[in-house]
Parts: structure tokens; sequence; C-alpha cells
């Protein structure tokens, strides 16, 4: 891997296993386009790379991430191209053919839970916090967040999270099956490392049919909703509630939303 890398962390802790972890810890892993590209970037490298057999995506042991950059998706007159580009990224991670593990400590949000839904095994901690803060934003999941969440807890409990911006806990995120397991705070990346070995292990062409076969049964569906959302997503770039929720954030003030 090259070392060009700034916002990702990259090593292998064992023989065909890559380890990405999301390095802004002054913005609390915020997914800024450079973040996303560079992990975009990592697992095309990973996908061509023989040797990779599994990839271990994490925060570190603090924070998973506190979603997309907010001082990034500030900025109006670059908002739709900021948009484009993350979604190219995400579209690498979605199609990434090899077993993906997060390994989560402390907050999970937005776009960072997105990323975390978009990995096929969970390990969370007893200290993660799940959200979809985004409403608070005057703005909504933009990478798939209405469709798989709902997918994972269910309509009412979605519609709760989505709709409030309320955050839960690893209890609630392990009883409502958003989670794999849930383990103490100081085991999540160890436990993820050994999930992470078990699945390299197998035969890589069984783990990619599997990860498309499960994924098939999750997802079928999916394709017209991501598209609803995508497009309500492109109607909110430009409200006044989207800037409103945004500057904010970003004042550390309450937001005066009016609906437009
Ligand atoms: N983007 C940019 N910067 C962020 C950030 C974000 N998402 N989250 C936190 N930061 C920055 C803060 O601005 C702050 O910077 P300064 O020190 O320069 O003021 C720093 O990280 C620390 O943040 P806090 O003081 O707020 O830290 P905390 O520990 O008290 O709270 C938190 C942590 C609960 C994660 C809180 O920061 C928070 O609520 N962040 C925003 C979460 C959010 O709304 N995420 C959704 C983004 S939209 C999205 O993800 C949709 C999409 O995909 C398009």
């Amino acid at each position: 891997m090259p070392s060009s890398f700034q916002d990702l962390l990259i090593d292998s802790p064992a023989p065909h296993i890559l380890r990405l972890t999301l390095n802004r810890p002054e913005a609390r892993n915020a997914l800024r386009v450079q973040l996303l590209a560079e992990l975009a970037e990592a697992l095309r490298q990973a996908e061509a790379d023989d040797q990779m057999r599994c990839v271990v995506v994490t925060g570190g042991p603090k924070i998973f991430a506190a979603g997309a950059d907010v001082r990034e998706m500030a900025d109006v007159a670059t908002a739709a191209a900021v948009s484009e580009q993350r979604q190219a990224s995400w579209r690498t991670v979605h199609d990434f053919s090899k077993p993906l593990v997060a390994a989560v400590n402390g907050y999970c949000l937005g776009g960072g839970n997105e990323l975390a839904m978009l990995c096929d095994v969970i390990v969370a901690g007893d200290d993660a916090q799940f959200g979809q803060p985004e409403i608070k934003l005057g703005m909504i999941p933009g990478a798939g967040g209405t469709q798989r969440l709902t997918a994972a807890l269910g309509k009412a409990k979605a519609m709760k999270f989505v709709l409030s911006g309320e955050f839960f806990g690893a209890a609630e995120a392990l009883a409502t099956g958003l989670v794999s397991e849930v383990v103490a705070a100081d085991k999540v990346q160890a436990r993820a490392l050994e999930l992470a070995g078990l699945i390299a292990a197998k035969s890589p062409l069984a783990l990619r049919l599997a990860k498309e076969a499960v994924r098939h049964a999750s997802e079928a569906k999916l394709a017209e909703g991501m598209l609803l959302e995508r497009q309500a997503f492109n109607v909110l770039l430009t409200s006044d509630d989207r800037r409103e929720g945004l500057a904010a954030f970003l004042e550390k003030r309450t937001p005066n939303f009016k609906g437009r």
C-alpha cells in the first residue's frame, strides 16, 4: 500500500487480514471526501491483492465515525460535487467482494453508521452509540441509511431514530440485529481480528459467493429504495433548513428550521 494515505492508517496485523483505521481524531473521524476516497482506494487495492482475504474497518478504540464532515458539507457552492464524489466512494465500498468486518467503539453516527452497515459483520463495544442524526442538520441519510437501518431494525424503530436523530446504545443494537455481537469495549479490536482470522482461513471463492448470496437476501429490494433516498437527499441539498442546520451545529446553537 502506498504511504500517501493521510486520513487512513493501513496495516496487516495478521496474515491475509488488512486493517483500515479511520484516522481523523480531531474531527471525530468525520468522513470527509478525502477519507472516503482513501478508503475506496485501499479497498480497490485489497480487491486486487490475492493475499488479502478479509478487511477490518475501524476507527480505533475511542470512536468509529461521527458521520460526514459537517464543515465540508456546509459549503453550499461545492455541495453537489462533494455529494457526487462521496457517492463514487460509497459505491466502491458497496461493491467490495471480500468480507468486511467493522470494529466499532464509541460513536457510530450518520455516514459512520452507514459505513458500519455496509460491512458484513459488526463487532461493537458496550460503549458504542449508534444513530442517524442527519435530521438534526435538516438532512437525511445519504448512503443507504434509511434503507439499511429499516432492514436491520424494522420500520418502527428505524422511523424513531431517522426522524428524531436520537442515539441508541450497543444493547439495543444487538437486540435489534444491527450488530453481530457486543463485547467489552477493550475487547473489540481483538475480537474483530479473531473473527477476521476465522474468516480469512476459509476459501476465498466460497467467501465471495457466500457474501454475495447473503447480501442478496437482505438487499434484493434495496435498489428502488436507494434511488428514492438519493432523490430526496438531492432535494434537501439546496434547502434553507439544511444550510441552517449545518450552520447551527458549527456555531454551537439550536437550529431555527423554517420548512424551506
Ligand atoms: N464533521 C465535522 N466535524 C465534526 C463532526 C462532523 N461530523 N463531528 C464532530 N466534529 C468536530 C466538532 O466540530 C469539534 O470540532 P472543534 O473541536 O473544532 O469544535 C470536534 O469534532 C469535537 O466535537 P464535539 O466537541 O462535538 O465532541 P463530543 O465528544 O462532545 O461529541 C459527537 C461527539 C456526538 C460525535 C458530536 O460531535 C456530534 O454530534 N457530531 C455530529 C454528528 C452528526 O451530525 N453526524 C451526521 C453528519 S451528516 C451525515 O453523516 C450524512 C451523510 O452521510 C451525507
